[in-house]
């Protein structure tokens, strides 16, 4: 196999900085840009200063620069139509289209879809005006889970376990237009664990990747607002190989066949945000494109060609994956404050000592520093041969990084350790 192949890579984060990592393993790829990176990206690709909504300028640079195939990181990028508009270019990059990409942008697109093709789900009503949502939701039981419809960043959800938190929460989506625009789904509450089923998908095909489990509240014990994530490992020992294949099969492949049914296929990362109930899997959301932090936890457990298989989806081909049994998990560290407002541009000391792997999710280098540019900011991932290995081995690792303004959760992968 030659090693001759140009990629791009579009993102500035943790996971902009796995997908580069696997790709820089990959035995065909010579030579990786990521646009616009950050200061760790920068130690393995050539980062260039163009942002990822910036789609003009993106399809020149890959037009320009002989680019074999460009990975789209996050959903904003989706979400303007990069990957159309890369292929209308005549060149390809993996991700799904603007239309497909809905799964993710709009929950009422998502929640049509499994309702009619039959994906697992808690029932739903969508509302614009709060008068009737209110009277929804007030003849409903507790927890009431509200949810903003349309890219919030993670934030657009509220599980309200009062009637009063769930009328503030339909005030503010409905009424004062906290997030732009009026519109909220209120579905049923539903119990169990949570993990993240990422599969990448080239129309009715589904190559699975391995499980992952993330951490959205802020504090230990699950406590404080949801973020981002804060932490992930991989594998995850709750979810048997039983409970794989019917989650595999009742909703990565019906909703896979249910895009192609509607007329937008999707290619890319279709990310199942699953939950455990008593009845089995059930979708709390989908993501169209790969998930952080559980990407840096699930990229390095692949043993095959990353390249390979992105573009074995990009050409709709099959595609032989491997992984390794080896555990996963690292801990983010965030700035105080995340995921409110926070300070940034103060200097990281001791990576140099750090003997894993750090992925970059926030960071900027000025001169010979490395400064916190962002609410998550570096993240360490440990691995062993259990994830108590891989625990230890990243916490010990954390121990050597100094920086003041950073905080982290000390009780990722608990409920498997
Ligand atoms: P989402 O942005 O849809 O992933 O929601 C964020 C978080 O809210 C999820 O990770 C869950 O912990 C919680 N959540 C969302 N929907 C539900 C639901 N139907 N039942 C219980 N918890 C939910
Ligand atoms: N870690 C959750 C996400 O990527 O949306």
């Amino acid at each position: 196999m030659e090693k001759n192949k140009k990629v791009l890579v579009v993102g500035s984060g943790g996971r902009e900085h796995a997908i580069v990592k696997a790709l820089a393993r990959s035995p065909q790829v010579e030579k990786i840009f990521c646009a616009p990176g950050n200061a760790g990206i920068a130690e393995d690709a050539e980062c260039v200063a163009i942002g990822v909504e910036d789609v003009d300028a993106l399809v020149s640079f890959a037009r320009d620069n002989a680019i074999d195939m460009t990975v789209v990181g996050p959903e904003a990028a989706l979400a303007v139509g990069l990957v159309d508009a890369m292929e209308a270019a005549g060149l390809k990059a993996f991700g799904p289209t603007k239309a497909a990409a809905r799964i993710e942008s709009s929950k009422e697109f998502a929640k049509q879809i499994m309702t009619k093709y039959n994906v697992p789900t808690a029932s739903y009503e969508a509302f614009d005006d709060f008068g009737k949502a209110w009277e929804y939701v007030k003849n409903r039981p507790l927890p009431a889970v509200i949810k903003y419809d349309g890219l919030a960043a993670g934030k657009g959800v509220v599980v309200a376990l009062s009637y009063e938190e769930a009328e503030a929460a339909l005030r503010d989506m409905l009424l004062d237009s906290a997030f732009g625009k009026g519109r909220v789904v209120v579905e049923d509450f539903l119990d169990g664990p949570e993990f993240s089923f990422m599969c990448v998908v080239s129309g009715s095909k589904v190559y699975p990747l391995a499980m992952a489990q993330d951490h959205k509240r802020a504090f230990d014990g699950d406590k404080g607002p949801n973020t981002g994530g804060m932490g992930a490992y991989s594998p995850v020992p709750f979810v048997s190989d039983e409970i794989r294949e019917k989650a595999l099969r009742e909703i990565i492949q019906r909703t896979a066949d249910g895009l192609v049914a509607e007329g937008v296929p999707f290619k890319g990362v279709l990310y199942g945000g699953l939950i455990l109930t008593a009845d089995g899997p059930k979708v709390i959301e989908f993501n169209a494109r790969f998930g952080d932090p559980e990407t840096e936890v699930v990229l390095p457990r692949l043993e095959s060609d990353f390249y390979d298989l992105v573009e074995a989806a990009v050409e709709g081909r099959d595609c032989e994956t491997k992984w390794s049994d080896e555990a996963y998990l690292g801990v983010v560290l965030a700035s105080e404050g995340y995921p409110g407002s926070y300070k940034k541009g103060v200097e990281i000391k001791g990576l140099g000592n750090v003997n894993a792997e750090v992925y970059h999710m926030g960071t900027k280098r000025e001169g010979d520093k490395i400064l916190t540019a962002g609410g998550r900011v570096l993240m360490v991932v440990g691995k062993g041969k259990t994830i108590a290995e891989a625990n230890a081995a990243a916490k010990a690792e954390i121990e050597k990084i100094d920086c003041p303004s950073l905080f982290h959760r000390t009780d990722i992968g608990k409920a498997s350790l």
